[in-house]
């Protein structure tokens, strides 16, 4: 197996059999984008019309593969996808990769994919890392800090992906932690920001890493747990 089917069978594995994902490199030959979602590409540099049409294309084909019609994936103002009737799904690109998940909203109300390819540095670890959570990682040589640090990062906008086409709130590095689950590779993000409307919303999900990639992913229903106000 090459690198890239064993993080998509990797991921596929730590996702539950009701999410479909599928991982793709972005120098894949795809079809176009569709006529409606042509004007997203339009000021975008090559790499990012690439990123759209790989994406565009991953997601369509999970889709079709659960019966949905082949139809353009409009997006919001806000960037988010316009997912089908009943349907929720989750993009991420790196520079070479792309990957795509998709489930249905009964089965998995929340979805969120993330995949890095390079490392946080330590200047800005400080702007992703809560200071329990630089605590936690203090101990750890450079390079492994810095890819600890990465999985937080990963972990973070995985989590964010999931939770906003629901909240419609945004959130920032600060506001959420992550902890580790007893199940390895298991781990939690929670709204812990005093004062934010999502207090103590959260979700789990895994973080994994695969060849040089860190990735992680979200998935079921965010609960809202009590913590101190
Ligand atoms: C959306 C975000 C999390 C990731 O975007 P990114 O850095 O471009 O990284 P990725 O490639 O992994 O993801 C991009 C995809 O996310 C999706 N997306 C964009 N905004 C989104 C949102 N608000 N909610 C869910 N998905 C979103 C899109 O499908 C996009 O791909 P596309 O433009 O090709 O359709 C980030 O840009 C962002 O908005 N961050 C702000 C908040 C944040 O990061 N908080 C972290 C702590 S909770």
């Amino acid at each position: 197996m090459d690198r890239l089917a064993v993080l998509e069978a990797t991921l596929r594995a730590h996702f539950p059999e009701e999410v479909s994902l599928a991982a793709l490199s972005l120098d894949a030959a795809v079809p176009p984008l569709l006529p409606e979602e042509a004007p997203y590409a339009e000021r975008a540099v090559p790499r990012r019309q690439q990123e759209l049409a790989v994406g565009r294309y991953l997601a369509r084909r999970l889709l079709f593969e659960r019966g949905v019609p082949w139809a353009p994936l409009l997006r919001r103002e806000d960037r988010t996808v316009v997912w089908p009737e009943g349907f929720v799904g989750s993009i991420s690109h790196t520079k070479d990769i792309c990957v795509a998940a998709v489930a249905r909203a009964d089965e998995v109300p929340c979805l969120g994919v993330d995949i890095e390819a390079s490392t946080v540095s330590a200047a800005i670890q400080p702007k992703i890392l809560r200071p329990e959570e630089q605590a936690e990682l203090s101990h750890l040589p450079a390079p492994e800090l810095a890819r600890r640090a990465t999985g937080v990062f990963s972990a973070k906008e995985a989590f964010y992906k999931a939770q906003y086409p629901t909240t419609e709130t945004f959130l920032g590095f600060m506001d959420v932690r992550l902890t580790h689950e007893a199940q390895p590779q298991r781990v939690t993000v929670r709204v812990v920001r005093p004062g934010s409307p999502l207090l103590g919303l959260q979700l789990s999900g895994f973080l994994v890493e695969v060849d040089a990639w860190v990735a992680s992913g979200f998935f079921g229903a965010c609960q809202t747990v009590d913590v101190d106000r």
